[in-house]
């Protein structure tokens, strides 16, 4: 049985054999002293070879045990963390002071003891590092002279956490998205017929009857509306089309090229200034050349529509560091997407605009 006591007199490696042979007696023999060398090289190399950082401090705060764990955990060497680390710069700010509080207090498990406490740990080049504590003050005869700690790294959980759920509201939204896109390709079909119809007896009437102007006008009106109807619903075609039978290698620096030239010969660009800084030796890209298209066509349009026309525009490709992504940047100078209402932007017919300005598609 381990008994807790020869924990705090494990300081550093030398002094570990010393205090176990002082405290094991002065009749040793020569088997019994091999014997506690052996258990001392035992007891090290427990600790050293814990999975988690083990890190134990005396009464004044001096790091007294620090294994490989921790040295990895926090990027200070075993031999620089015994030589002069000090247990309150093991924590950002007050966070010793707020562990051993905890550890004194009753409230937070046995006095002495502290379980499964969430708390920042500062590493040598000062990042900080989320972990789990386990810690306890260790006593002899009452009086505190030690504290040791155990500290699990939770980066790796935490990241994963945010993963998942990273994943969960992208499965959500595409869900969201597919069956509304379904639904109302539905309904967008149904309606071409009808809005055909009403198109074609509109123009007929205005070509074979002789009208007064203002029900000319109030006929133009309707056409102007059934056009405007026509192309939500060719737009809203459009949004759910999810086939991939267009899927051919394509150039996205040609893609974004062709749209801007369409697009700066529009009134509402003659204000805007074009940035381009396209890589031109980005791979191509399997995609439906159309769709991207559609797309940068839609994001050009709503950054100019943001900065009312007026402002620059900058269009930048490049490739990820790992070289297995293209990235695309497009910047305006426009007022920015406001915080309150980024979560909802892809969601379909979601517009802060005009009517007859946004769909929100
Ligand atoms: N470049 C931008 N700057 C500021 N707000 C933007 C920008 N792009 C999009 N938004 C906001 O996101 C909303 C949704 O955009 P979108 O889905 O393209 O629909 P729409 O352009 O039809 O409104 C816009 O109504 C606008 O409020
Ligand atoms: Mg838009």
């Amino acid at each position: 049985m381990i008994k807790i006591y020869q924990f705090s007199y494990l300081l550093t490696p030398i002094q570990f054999t010393e205090n176990l042979s002082t405290l094991s007696g002065r009749n040793m023999g020569t088997s019994k002293e091999i014997d506690l060398k052996r258990s001392d090289a035992f007891f090290q190399n427990l600790i050293q070879s814990a999975v988690d950082a083990i890190i134990a401090a005396d009464k004044t705060g001096k790091v007294i045990i620090f294994n490989d764990a921790a040295a990895e955990i926090s990027g200070y060497s075993v031999e620089e963390a015994l030589k002069s680390l000090d247990i309150r710069d093991v924590y950002p700010g007050e966070g010793a002071k707020e562990v051993m509080k905890k550890l004194r207090s009753d409230e937070y498990g046995n006095k002495g003891k502290l379980k499964t406490y969430q708390a920042n740990i500062t590493g040598k080049n000062g990042d900080i590092i989320p972990i789990r504590l386990n810690a306890s003050i260790v006593y002899e005869r009452d009086k505190e002279v030690a504290t040791i700690g155990f500290f699990h790294d939770m980066r790796e959980e935490i990241e994963m956490k945010k993963k998942l759920e990273k994943t969960q509201v992208q499965l959500l939204q595409a869900e969201k998205m597919s069956s509304l896109g379904k639904l109302a390709a539905g309904v967008a079909h149904q309606l071409n017929n009808p809005l055909g119809g009403i198109s074609l007896f509109t123009k007929l009437i205005l070509e074979e009857y002789e009208l007064e102007e203002k029900v000319k006008d109030d006929l133009h009106r309707i056409l102007k509306d059934t056009q405007r109807c026509s192309d939500i619903v060719k737009e809203l075609l459009e949004f759910a089309r999810q086939t991939s039978q267009f899927m051919k290698p394509c150039d996205i620096n040609r893609a974004i090229t062709r749209t801007l030239f369409l697009l700066e010969n529009q009134a509402l660009f003659q204000n805007i200034i074009t940035e381009k800084d396209l890589n031109p030796n980005l791979p191509p890209v399997k995609a439906d050349i159309q769709q991207l298209n559609h797309m940068f066509m839609n994001i050009i349009l709503n950054a100019a529509q943001a900065m009312e026309g007026k402002g620059n525009l900058t269009l930048k490709t490049f490739l990820n560091p790992a070289k297995d992504h293209i990235c695309i940047e497009i910047a305006d100078t426009g007022p920015g997407i406001p915080k309150e209402i980024k979560s909802n932007i892809f969601e379909p017919f979601f517009t802060t605009k005009k009517e007859g300005k946004g769909t929100g598609l």
